[in-house]
């Protein structure tokens, strides 16, 4: 006997109360970046590997280990997308989006892959609801993406923690980076493995670290932020005064690395205690040297995304019930099925909700139906005649099957 097959391990399926949750996130989201001026951006679930070598960083995790790739029969290597900045900005120069007014404002909410080991509040496939705004450095674009982010938690009902910092720009940073290699190696002894292993490629993942001898080590290590020359300094010093000025509390935290490699000044995490150990609900950043990286001519950009599991898990949004029943059409006899059919639709089509016996019951039994959907009003065919039933009041009474639209929408008022 073969076993019955289930959802793929980190992968579940949307069901009910969940994708009623999810609507109505989606709906808050998008009420509150199209104010913003953000447009809808949907790219392919896959693209070529090389994009999110070149743009997410080969050092990463995401890349080294958990990314979903596969030989296309043609022999291209693809890959199915574990985040969005990079395909959005691959659509971005390939659309030619730098002719129009810039910046040029992206959202999406769509489906990432990771292989990552599931637990709670992390999966294989999950959603994301994201931005992307490219083509400006203004710093006023940075606190309204992080005001934006802030907004959606909070229509969303997530009580969330946020922390800011700045990377500087990669002079800046590699400049910083040999300190910082300097300083790892001179306490190589006390440090994680991983750590040592990664001292070369990204040091800075060392304030990631969980390891005890790590963190001892990185309390003292030198920090970026003290290490920004003149311009970062004063784009970051922007961004605060803009959230100040906005009234968004925030926390200056040196340590914030995010796992991703495009990252330039400004970065940003929101998390929440609600959410056990993956407690980062949403977080981006500046990626000015990212679409030069893909290939195109010098661009600035920041975004930033939020799980949308983490979203509903920690947060506490109200969600519509599914729409109540306005009408249900009984008929047990066979002649009369197409019209039933018929009345059903016309319902549907002058705006009521409307449904149809479709699974063979007697007309008992669909009017048991009829009342445990609560439906308002259930209409009964016969051949001498139809009878409008009102579920409320219990009466009944006979009309010309023609107007039981005009009926249920008459009272309705
Ligand atoms: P990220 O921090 O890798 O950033 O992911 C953003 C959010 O996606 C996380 O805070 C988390 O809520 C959610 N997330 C990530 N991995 C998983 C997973 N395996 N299961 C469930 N949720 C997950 C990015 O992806 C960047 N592209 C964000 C960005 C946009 N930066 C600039 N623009």
């Amino acid at each position: 006997m073969s076993g019955r097959i289930q959802a793929p391990r980190g992968t579940y399926d949307v069901l009910g109360e969940q994708a009623l949750a999810r609507d109505a996130l989606e709906r808050r989201a998008r009420a509150i970046l199209e104010r913003a001026g953000y447009e809808r951006i949907e790219t392919p679930a896959f693209e070529a590997t090389e994009l999110f070598a070149r743009g997410v960083g080969e050092s990463t995790d995401v890349v080294q280990k958990q990314m979903y790739t596969l030989q296309d029969s043609d022999g291209e290597s693809i890959t199915l997308r574990p985040e969005g900045t990079a395909p959005a900005c691959r659509a971005y120069m390939e659309h030619g989006m730098h002719k129009r007014p810039q910046p040029v404002k992206l959202w999406y909410l769509s489906s990432f892959f990771r292989r990552e080991r599931p637990q709670k509040g992390r999966f294989r496939q999950f959603w994301q609801v994201g931005i992307e705004a490219i083509g400006s450095d203004d710093p006023a674009v940075d606190a309204e993406a992080i005001l934006l982010l802030a907004e959606i938690l909070e229509a969303a009902g997530v009580r969330a923690r946020l922390r800011i910092s700045s990377l500087g720009m990669p002079l800046n940073r590699l400049r910083y980076r040999d300190e910082l290699q300097r300083y790892l190696r001179d306490n190589a002894a006390r440090l994680s493995d991983d750590v040592v292993a990664r001292i070369d490629l990204n040091p800075l993942r060392a304030f990631d670290s969980e390891h005890p001898g790590t963190r001892a080590v990185m309390e003292g290590a030198p920090r970026l932020l003290d290490a920004l020359d003149r311009e970062d300094a004063a784009h970051f010093a922007s961004v605060r005064e803009l959230l100040d000025a906005a009234g968004l509390p925030y926390e200056v935290d040196t340590t914030l690395v995010r796992g991703l490699d495009y990252y330039t000044r400004t970065v940003f995490e929101f998390t929440s205690d609600d959410l056990g150990a993956q407690s980062g609900v949403g977080g981006g950043g500046r990626y000015d040297g990212l679409i030069e990286q893909l290939g195109g001519p010098p661009t600035p950009g920041i975004g930033w995304a939020a799980g949308v599991e983490r979203i509903l898990l920690a947060g506490s949004l109200a969600h519509d019930a599914a729409p109540p029943l306005d009408l249900f059409v009984a008929c047990d006899e066979p002649a009369l099925r197409s019209e039933a059919f018929r009345l059903a639709a016309d319902a549907r089509r002058a705006g009521h909700t409307a449904r149809l016996e479709l699974g063979g019951r007697s007309l008992k039994g669909q009017l048991r139906r009829a009342d445990r959907e609560d439906a308002r009003y259930v209409a009964i065919l016969r051949v001498d005649g139809t009878a409008l039933r009102n579920m409320e009041t219990k009466e009944q009474q006979e009309v010309e099957r023609d107007t039981v639209i005009h009926h249920i929408a008459r009272v309705d008022l």
